[in-house]
């Protein structure tokens, strides 16, 4: 038996434990990143919602994925560039369809708000916002909010950057943390190799990077592993039935009724 990672307390309203993560909430049907597409996630039953979180020039945290802003937004630039007060100004939702033109960047605190007692959270620091101090910077910050929010225990951490990781456990070492896997840090190395050196509690991993070599190793130590992103039903069946304990998708409502298919199938054969 390997060593019990802690699990995340997860908001799971069918009382499984296999969580579905609105990727940048329902971002198939809403612009990514946004109350909207939070809204949405909530609405189809979602587990938790994935969203990612950048500084601005004044040293807000704020929810989006790029690091330059013309993609969602009306606007041009850097986000890093930008006050709080002047990315509010920006359309983030035309991009998408002009019914969402009113969205705009929201902040962290205003998503941890919105989710609070409805939904759990996957708050990934992206490595543009990462620096090599571990006070007063982004990941300081994104603990001091969650606290602030009454959100303890219902958000996990995840980073590509192995620093973000590092800083938010010398921080607190309470937090939940899931390593997000590349190459180019964790070369040739397992899961469970991983994990002990990050002291991490989930293992999260692209799904055309998972190997099926690992398998045995995420078993015998009892990891947590969420792939990303999955949006077709096939690949969802065939990351349920290999066992991974979450699955990150822009359609939430797709894998709801996938797992639950495949729970229902489970259940049938076990009475026969
Ligand atoms: O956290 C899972 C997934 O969102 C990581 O990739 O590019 O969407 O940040 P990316």
């Amino acid at each position: 038996m390997g060593k019990p990672y802690h699990l995340f307390k997860y908001h799971c309203q069918d009382g499984d434990d296999f969580t579905v993560i609105a990727h940048r909430g329902a971002s198939a049907y809403y612009p990514e990143n946004t109350i909207p597409s939070f809204e949405g996630a909530i609405e189809m039953g979602a587990d938790m919602v994935e969203l990612d979180v950048q500084l601005t020039s004044d040293k807000e945290v704020v929810v989006f994925h790029d690091e330059k802003i013309s993609r969602c937004t009306d606007g041009r630039g850097r986000i890093a560039d930008y006050t709080l007060a002047s990315l509010k100004k920006l359309d983030a939702g035309s991009w998408f369809d002009k019914d969402f033109k009113n969205a705009r960047i929201p902040a962290l605190a205003e998503v941890l708000k919105f989710c609070k007692d409805k939904i759990a959270v996957n708050i990934e620091i992206k490595t543009e916002a990462v620096n090599k101090m571990f006070f007063g910077g982004i990941e300081e910050k994104c603990l001091k909010i969650v606290e602030q929010s009454g959100m303890n225990g219902h958000v996990v951490f995840s980073s590509f950057d192995p620093r973000a990781i590092m800083h938010l456990k010398q921080i607190d070492n309470t937090a939940a943390v899931a390593v997000l896997f590349e190459k180019k840090h964790y070369g040739s190395k397992l899961p469970s190799d991983i994990m002990e050196s990050l002291g991490t509690d989930a293992f999260n991993c692209s799904g055309s990077y998972f190997k099926k070599k690992w398998l045995a190793d995420v078993e015998l130590n009892n990891i947590p592993v969420n792939i990303y992103t999955v949006n077709d039903a096939r690949n969802m069946k065939r990351f349920i039935n290999m066992g991974v304990s979450g699955i990150f998708t822009n359609n939430p409502d797709i894998l709801k009724r996938v797992a639950a298919d495949i729970k229902q199938m489970q259940k049938s054969e076990s009475q026969e």
